[in-house]
């Protein structure tokens, strides 16, 4: 069986780690590209280096050419710039809009059959834009958003209760930015709902800390935002699609009148596998949630209309 070729646009610190994880996880071939000549180069003959210790066999490529992602199977893309302590993601929407749409039509050339995983911040909107460029159906763009999010959720239920993070299940929806939806309604401790463990209040804090979370890391780090967390995220979606896994997870996918929702991108739980987003599954949201919901989709319609009149202007 040939190995597949996962594509990763941008070797900065999500795509470093997304190669090793490709590498050691045994997902498939890396080509990790980037604009700055010698980045993604290096970063690929280091990697290539721990596979006789690692004991994985996968070609590692760095480029900065798009040619070199031709056919690939997935294709990951953390290009742009990250925010700095006191940004929101929003703040980055300008920038990155256009480095979006060069790297869109890149993919849209070289790896037209791919399934594609957008990580680039403000997210809600650079998925929409990668939709567009590529004119790919809605299937096969995904935006990576949810799974972190759920994951600090968990995380930190996890640590409250001094538990294992197993045992804790949890999703945030709605948009990746400080108004996402913990769904405090859905969140678990094996099997059993996480008010009954765990204060309202306290719950408050936790769910505060984990809309947070991003920019915690962003005022810790000063000079980039979270890398290894959103890095594991992206290739669980990965792995589902290139193994036909049919987990289900929550990411920022096209949504057609799912919940009451129509033609925008808004984190909610999915079934990945061979078909790429094959199902998008509609569960209850408490009527708090619901508002919160709302109040989460008018700021990712209002960040998608400010990306338009930017591109429009440029
Ligand atoms: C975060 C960035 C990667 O949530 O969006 O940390």
């Amino acid at each position: 069986m040939a190995r597949k070729k996962i594509a990763l646009i941008g070797a900065g610190n999500i795509g470093g780690t997304m190669a090793h994880l490709c590498a050691v996880k045994a997902l498939g071939d890396v080509v990790l590209y980037d604009v700055i000549d010698g980045l993604p180069q290096g970063k690929a003959l280091d990697l290539l280096q721990s596979a006789p210790i690692e004991n994985f066999d996968a070609e590692i490529v760095g480029t900065t050419k798009y040619e070199d992602i031709a056919g690939a199977d997935v294709c990951i893309v953390t290009a742009g710039i990250a925010r700095k302590p006191g940004m929101s993601r929003d703040d980055l929407v300008g920038t990155n809009a256009k480095i979006l749409s060069q790297v869109a039509v890149g993919i849209k050339k070289h790896a037209p059959n791919s399934f594609v995983i957008v990580i680039t911040n403000p997210l809600d909107a650079m998925v929409t834009l990668t939709k567009r460029v590529t004119g790919f159906p809605k299937n096969r763009v995904v935006g990576q958003s949810g799974i972190l999010d759920s994951s600090r959720y968990r995380t930190f239920v996890a640590q409250e209760l001094k538990v294992s993070v197993a045992s804790v299940s949890a999703v945030v929806l709605g948009g990746h930015g400080d108004d996402m939806v913990p769904v405090r309604s859905s969140c678990q401790v094996s099997g059993v709902p996480v008010e009954r463990f765990i204060s309202g209040q306290r719950l408050d804090e936790i769910e505060a800390r984990v809309r947070n979370a991003g920019g915690e890391i962003v005022a810790l780090l000063k000079t980039g935002s979270a890398f290894y967390s959103p890095a594991s995220a992206a290739i669980r979606m990965a792995q589902s699609y290139l193994q036909d896994r049919k987990e289900i997870l929550p990411c920022a996918a096209y949504l057609e009148g799912e919940y009451g929702v129509n033609g925008y991108y808004f984190c909610v739980p999915v079934m990945i596998g061979s078909g790429g987003v094959e199902k998008v599954i509609e569960i209850e949201l408490a009527p708090r949630e619901r508002k919160l919901f709302e109040q989460s989709l008018a700021r990712v319609k209002e960040l998608v209309q400010t990306m338009d009149k930017l591109l429009a202007a440029s």
